[in-house]
């Protein structure tokens, strides 16, 4: 059983800028991110996922994509060193949730070192896939190997829109992954092409609505309004259903479904 970790966009807001998609100027409108969240609660409902929400604080506006906060493995969290000074704060209050309320430990990177979770550590359950070069550094790879047990296949990043891994990579199995590819060199396009049997390419528009942003539970996938029927129809001779919300408020911050969703 999926668990999962939100938090209600109470505070959500753009008040700077840290990626190309925010403007202070483009403000989220606040009921209408109210009600992508619950249409989101609602479908992970629906799937039967466990729902826990993090108490939203004033001055991290961004703490509604909970995804960055950090990762877990086993009963250890390994917390997020956040590039920007901005986002730094949110780590402290996710480690007290995870120590409070499951009794994890928490693994702590050298400070200089970034890292921000499962924004760029994802798996698909046998593998690590980790995504640097934007907001992670390259550097954090012999730590997450090291806590994680485990060896990490790391991309370097090269798009600016695309800067956390989950924006442009989703592994919905062992098998199958959608990408941005755009986001990737040609090495690591490579990389991704032995990795995986099928992958399936999200095309410009789909990227416009960041259509790998998503969270996947067996053949069900949640992700934002704006795909196109061409990814919608290659997801489905897989044997994918997709279950698309409005996010266009969370778009503005940079983020879509799984930026807003912290799973372990
Ligand atoms: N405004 C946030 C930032 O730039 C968005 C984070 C998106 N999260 C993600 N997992 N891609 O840090």
């Amino acid at each position: 059983m999926k668990r999962v970790l939100l938090c209600p966009p109470t505070k959500f807001d753009v008040v700077y800028e840290i990626n190309p998609w925010m403007h202070v100027e483009i403000k989220p409108e606040r009921a209408s991110a109210m009600e992508a969240y619950r249409q989101l609660c609602e479908h992970y409902k629906a799937l039967g996922f466990e729902i826990y929400e993090l108490e939203p604080q004033d001055g991290l506006p961004d703490q509604v994509y909970t995804a960055n906060v950090g990762n877990v493995k086993n009963s250890t969290f390994i917390r997020a060193n956040f590039k920007y000074d901005q986002r730094r704060r949110e780590s402290d209050f996710a480690e007290d949730f995870f120590e409070t309320k499951f009794d994890m430990d928490a693994y702590a990177l050298p400070e200089d070192v970034f890292f921000e979770g499962q924004g760029d550590l994802l798996s698909d359950g046998e593998r690590y896939f980790f995504g640097w070069g934007k907001r992670s550094d390259r550097a954090a790879i012999p730590y997450l190997e090291h806590v994680l047990n485990t060896r990490v296949i790391d991309f370097e990043l090269i798009d600016p829109y695309y800067y956390h891994l989950d924006t442009c990579f989703a592994p919905l199995s062992t098998d199958v992954v959608v990408i941005n590819p755009r986001s990737f060199t040609p090495e690591g396009r490579k990389r991704i092409a032995r990795e995986f049997s099928t992958v399936i390419e999200a095309n410009e528009a789909d990227n416009r609505v960041l259509a790998c942003n998503l969270v996947c539970a067996g053949k069900e996938i949640v992700l934002g309004k704006g795909i196109t029927e061409e990814l919608r129809e290659k997801l489905a001779k897989f044997g994918y259903n997709t279950h698309e919300i409005d996010m266009c408020e969370y778009l503005k911050g940079g983020g879509s479904v799984k930026c807003c969703t912290f799973e372990f």
